[in-house]
Formats: structure tokens, sequence, C-alpha cells
């Protein structure tokens, strides 16, 4: 186990973004096609391209016919362009987190002295969209039909998206250029335009409405210290209608080592953010009269957990 961590984790994103970069997956998803073919065709080494699909065959993503190759169906999405599912807008954040990663030295020595770069989530809400999906179908199957839903930190609108196809009314709150950029477009993409409006704006300062059934906190409360988290939860109890309920969607402490490693990654990038204990949060959500009434994990692989509050 120990030395599977250390051995080329890093490296199925990397060939993932050359796939899509250099044109094979788009090649790909027109015709299927032989290594030989395609390296002609996007002028690429002929070996390399060999080797990168039979890794991608190997990986379960293509599939042969005689020498030639073609995207299984079930993956094109990801490799679409024009689809919501699109993986490039995540990959594209790769060299973002090597160049901080591979200075976690500095930042241990001195966060503040470390540079950092500026993270915008303008285009890498987008991102979150293919890698939450089946989380957000788990957290719809555990809270069932909602009427009315907030969606508060909304990005791509992954987590409402099948509250929205359920029926639900959504109202997304974000940051306008994120809106502009990732919510609008994912909504659209997946046909739910007309379930949605948004408050454009800092959560904190922006007012949210009343009489929601359901609030949403999707990979939201981890950027924040526990202060603001409770006044996220204040701001939940005013939105909520009487048996309205809260979501916190969050990587948990205690669910496997993913939760630690993405509190490393909160320490390196933000200033007082940090993963919490469902005990941690349970308490803070107390302190503002929200009641817990259930944990689940939703994705065990990566510790991604479900806390549900009633208002
Ligand atoms: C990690 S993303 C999660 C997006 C989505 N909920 C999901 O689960 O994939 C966090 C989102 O919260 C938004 N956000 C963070 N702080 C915010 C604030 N103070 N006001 C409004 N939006 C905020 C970010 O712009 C980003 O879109």
């Amino acid at each position: 186990m120990f030395f599977a961590d250390l051995s080329f984790t890093w490296a199925v994103p990397f060939v993932l973004r050359a796939f899509i970069k250099t044109g094979i997956s788009e090649y790909l998803l027109a015709r299927p096609a032989t290594a030989e073919e395609i390296a002609g065709a996007l002028k690429l080494d002929e070996e390399g391209v060999r080797r990168l699909l039979a890794f991608l065959e190997a990986k379960g993503l293509l599939e042969k016919e005689g020498a030639s190759f073609r995207i299984k169906e079930a993956f094109k999405r990801y490799f679409d362009r024009n689809s919501p599912f699109f993986l490039l807008p995540y990959l594209e954040r790769l060299d973002v987190f090597l160049d901080t990663w591979g200075r976690l030295d500095e930042f241990l020595k001195d966060k503040d002295k470390a540079r950092k770069p500026k993270i915008s989530f303008e285009t890498f809400a987008k991102g979150l969209f293919p890698i939450n999906w089946e989380v957000a179908w788990s957290l719809k199957g555990l809270v069932g039909r909602a009427r009315r839903v907030l969606d508060v930190g909304c990005g791509s609108c992954v987590m409402s998206i099948p509250f929205a196809m359920d029926g639900a009314e959504v109202v997304g709150i974000d940051y306008p250029e994120v809106v502009e950029a990732s919510s609008k477009w994912c909504v659209g993409r997946m046909g739910v335009r007309d379930r949605y409006s948004f408050i454009c704006g800092d959560m904190f300062e922006v007012d949210w409405g009343k009489g929601y059934d359901l609030v949403i906190l999707g990979n939201l409360l981890h950027s924040q210290p526990s202060k603001r988290v409770q006044t996220v939860f204040r701001k939940c109890r005013y939105a909520l209608s009487e048996k309205g309920k809260v979501a916190v969607v969050e990587f948990v402490k205690g669910y496997g080592n993913m939760p630690y490693v993405f509190d490393i990654h909160m320490f390196i990038h933000t200033k007082s953010g940090r993963v919490y204990s469902a005990d941690e949060l349970k308490e803070i959500a107390s302190k503002e009269q929200l009641e817990f009434y259930s944990c689940f994990c939703l994705d065990p692989a990566r510790g991604i957990v479900a806390l549900l509050f009633w208002g």
C-alpha cells in the first residue's frame, strides 16, 4: 500500500490530458483508428501513441477491433468539448497543483512567504462537474425529493442538478464570474436552465432569500475557518422553510486517507480553510440550532460524506 502510493500515481491524469490536448481523443470520437493512422494524421510520434493507447485500453477506456482503437461508449462524454463531463477543465489545473505541492516544504517553513498562485473558480468549477456527478446522484438518493432548493457555492450546479431534473426549482449562489462561465453553461447543457435562477455575489454578503426545503453546501465549508462555517449555518437556518433540511457534502476526517490529503491541500491553498470531522461540523451546526439527523459516506474511495440537518 505504502509503495503503491509512491509509484506513478500522478501519471494517469497526465496521460488523459495528453490524450485530449494532442487531439487523439477528438480523432477517436469521430472514427476508430490505428496508432499509425492517428500518428500520421496528427503528426505525433507513432511509438508514443501506441504506448499511450495500450495504457488506455488496459485502463478500460478504449476497446480494440483488429488494430483499431475506439473510445468505449460510456466514456465518450468525458472527451467531448461540448459536454459538461469534458475532463480538460479539471486536468488543466495539474500544473498549478504540481507547482504548489512540489513546494510543500516552503509552505511548511513559512506559509505567508511561499509564492501562491491565484486560484479562480471561474472555469475550474466546470471541471468539478464530472468529478462530483456520481456523488450528486447519491445525495439525491439519500435526500429524496425537494421542491425549492438553494445551492450555495453552486459552481457547476452539479449537486443540485439531480434535484432540478426531478422538478425542483433551484436558486444558485456564487460569484458572478463563476455563474456566467460555469453555472449557466452546465445547467444549460443538462437541459434544466429553466429550473434555475441565480444570486450573484459573496455568500456572506448577499441575501439568500427564504422558504427553501433544502439548502445544499457542496464542497464549500472546507475553504472556511470554523467561525465562518458557523455564519454559513446561521444563514442556512434563516433561509430554510419550517421542515427544511441542510445537506453538507464534504471530505470528512475519519473516512480514509483522502480527507487528510485534502486538508494539506487547504493548508497550501487557503488562508484558514480546513477539513472538518463529522463531530466538529455537528457541533458548529448545533450552535445555530441545526439538528443533526444523518451521516452517510457517499464516496468511500475519496472520503466524501453527506451530513444532514433539520432546520
Ligand atoms: C469547491 S467549489 C464546489 C462547487 C460545487 N458546489 C461542487 O460541489 O462541485 C466551491 C464553490 O464555492 C464558491 N464560493 C466559495 N466561497 C464563496 C463565497 N464567499 N461566496 C460565493 N461563492 C463562494 C466558489 O466560487 C466555488 O464555485
